[in-house]
């Protein structure tokens, strides 16, 4: 599979007021295009060209240039997806069952949510991720990702300065309130516990890529 900057799946304006045009031109046509390039450049006429950028990120040496790259364009792609217009609010489907019983309701859930990915010292991700059968909420520093943890991310927010600045300024706390509130994409969600519950029953494991197109 070639390295390409996969499209957004919505209008640079869609997520609006919650994340500008500004902010959604910058992050997806300036920094995950550069992640992509870079990752593209580094694998040209070594053993890793044609791989997929999975394979990329899970056999390239963690901290080094490669993954950092690599991994950085793997957590937008799923980052994209992660947020849709109309989003936000309690979960709905499967996954609403599962956060009630692993975080005691919506409210619990949110709570956690913040203080997981508030808490991210400098530039990461927070993310949702199945671990063997429950939900967690997990924080990765800069370009770290639970993909090669053995967890199964289920969807994420970029914590990343560059991810709210221009809409937030340093108000991170804002910016992920109305990520829980008005963005985070469920049906992304239930699409990759879905998947990964397949995969679990069919292949006896529970480690999966996310339901991103041109990433599985
Ligand atoms: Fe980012």
């Amino acid at each position: 599979m070639s390295l390409t900057l996969p499209p957004l799946p919505y209008a640079l304006d869609a997520l609006e007021p919650h994340v500008s045009r500004r902010t959604l031109a910058t992050h997806h046509g300036r920094h995950h295009a550069a992640y992509v390039e870079k990752t593209r450049a580094l694998v040209q006429r070594t053993a890793m060209e044609g791989a997929s950028l999975e394979e990329i990120v899970r056999s390239s040496t963690p901290g080094s240039t490669l993954f950092n790259v690599a991994a950085q364009a793997w957590n937008h792609a799923l980052l994209w997806h992660s947020m849709c217009p109309g989003g936000g609010g309690p979960a709905r489907g499967a996954i609403a069952g599962m956060i009630e019983e692993n975080f005691g309701g919506h409210t619990a859930f949110c709570q956690q949510f913040v203080t997981v990915a508030g808490d991210q010292f400098g530039s990461g991700w927070a993310w949702l991720v199945l671990d063997d059968s429950r939900l967690r909420i997990v924080a990765t520093p800069n370009a770290e990702t639970p993909l090669t943890a053995g967890l199964v991310p289920l969807l994420t927010i970029d914590v990343w300065e560059h991810a709210y600045y221009l809409d937030y300024q340093h108000r991170r706390l804002d910016y992920i309130a109305v990520f829980l509130a008005h963005l985070i994409n469920w049906d992304f969600a239930n699409r990759n516990l879905g998947y990964a519950s397949g995969r679990a029953h069919i292949a006896g494991e529970a480690k999966i890529q996310p339901a991103v197109e041109g990433h599985r």
